[in-house]
């Protein structure tokens, strides 16, 4: 009878478009009245990105309680309310709590994703923000952990590298369960570059892309296919060049357009690593990791492709690289490592 339904729900609504005839339960994310997940998921920083996320996590019913805290007296508070008051419309059971600074609406989380801290104007880079943001970032997680000891961290505050670092060595937790994204984001404007280059769909792209989040990323065009397809195949040289350097300086791009940083993609993606998280995917995604000998890099957080589960980073998955791409891993990593090596002396996390 559920199956039925489900069924029935496939050809009526026409929400679960691409999966007409899949009993409701099979694909949650994109069908309605569905139950939200027993998880609960904390976006700490109520601005662009954190409420964006926070929305995600809601309407696709990732967890069954979402905490959006911040600062700023009433803001966290009034976002909640606002994306709540979204769920008749949108059909989603997720409940939403806003909390200004108090952590204890964020006990036993099972996720935090971390958003606070300034973004980029016109004119600065990423790498500009360490000082104010390595010490928002590390007071959040010291609160975070003292009431969620269990939690898996997600950063998103830049400069992501550095920032994912600082939440790292602040909460002494395994590797596998502090991480950062910049990887699906980076990704996903470079997916969407081709798709509009070559007329077709964004979801038909596949693409993986190594490095620090910023221009010294490193996009692999050798992994990318199109419907299976190489993209060397479909693109002359010179385009697929043109391409990379514009997702190189994606983040930028947006902030000359803006004043400000990009929130859409890049909350949607914290929210695609959230899913991946609370739904056990195992899904492969490139991630700001913990690299301990792997790519013969160490003691580096870095974006390299892994396997995304309950466990956080539950496997870091090692490309044969040619030696160009070797080489363009290690001054990524050799960047990141300066910045790193600048939040060390400030001993913000000492
Ligand atoms: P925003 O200014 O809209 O929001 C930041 C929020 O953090 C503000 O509401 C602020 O009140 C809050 N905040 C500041 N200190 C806090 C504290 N101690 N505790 C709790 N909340 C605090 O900025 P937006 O656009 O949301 O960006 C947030 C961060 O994400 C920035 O550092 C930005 O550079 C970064 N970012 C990273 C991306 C990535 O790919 N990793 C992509 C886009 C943005
Ligand atoms: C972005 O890439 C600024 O990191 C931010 O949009």
């Amino acid at each position: 009878m559920d199956d039925f339904l489900g069924n029935l729900t496939g050809i009526t609504t026409g929400w679960e478009v691409h999966r007409t005839f899949a009993p409701r339960r099979e694909s949650p994310r994109f069908t309605r009245n569905n139950q939200a997940l027993k998880m609960k998921v904390t976006v700490v920083g109520a601005g662009n990105v954190g409420a964006t996320c926070a929305d995600a996590v809601a309407r696709w019913e990732l967890a069954n309680e979402v905490v959006l805290l911040d600062i700023k007296e009433g803001v966290a508070e009034g976002k909640a309310l606002d994306i709540w008051q979204t769920a008749p419309i949108s059909l989603f059971d997720s409940r939403l709590v806003g909390s200004t600074n108090d952590y204890a609406k964020t006990a036993n989380s099972d996720v935090v994703v971390i958003t606070s801290g300034l973004p980029r104007k016109p004119g600065m880079s990423r790498d500009d923000l360490i000082a104010t943001n390595a010490a928002i970032v590390k007071s959040v997680t010291e609160n975070i952990i003292k009431h969620s000891p269990n939690t898996i961290i997600v950063v998103v505050s830049n400069p992501l590298d550095v920032m994912t670092y600082c939440a790292f060595v602040t909460s002494k937790f395994p590797a596998n369960r502090v991480f950062g994204m910049a990887g699906i984001l980076d990704t996903a404007r470079y997916r969407a570059f081709l798709a509009t280059e070559l007329n077709v769909s964004p979801k038909d792209i596949q693409a993986v892309l190594m490095g620090g989040h910023g221009d010294t990323m490193v996009p692999l065009p050798r992994y990318t296919t199109v419907g299976g397809i190489p993209v060397t195949e479909l693109i002359a040289p010179e385009k697929l060049d043109a391409i990379v350097e514009r997702t190189k300086k994606g983040g930028g791009e947006i902030v000359n357009l803006l004043g400000t940083s990009a929130w859409y993609a890049p909350g949607t993606a914290a929210a695609q690593m959230v899913e991946a998280i609370v739904r056990d995917q195992k899904r492969v995604f490139p991630v700001c990791a913990w690299l301990q000998g792997e790519y013969g890099l160490k003691d580096v957080y870095m974006g390299v492709p892994v396997i995304l589960g309950r466990n956080g980073i539950e496997r870091i998955i090692e490309l044969k690289l040619t030696n160009d791409e070797q080489a363009l891993c290690d001054s990524s990593a050799k960047a990141v490592k300066e910045v790193m090596d600048v939040l060390d002396k400030m001993q913000v996390t000492a």
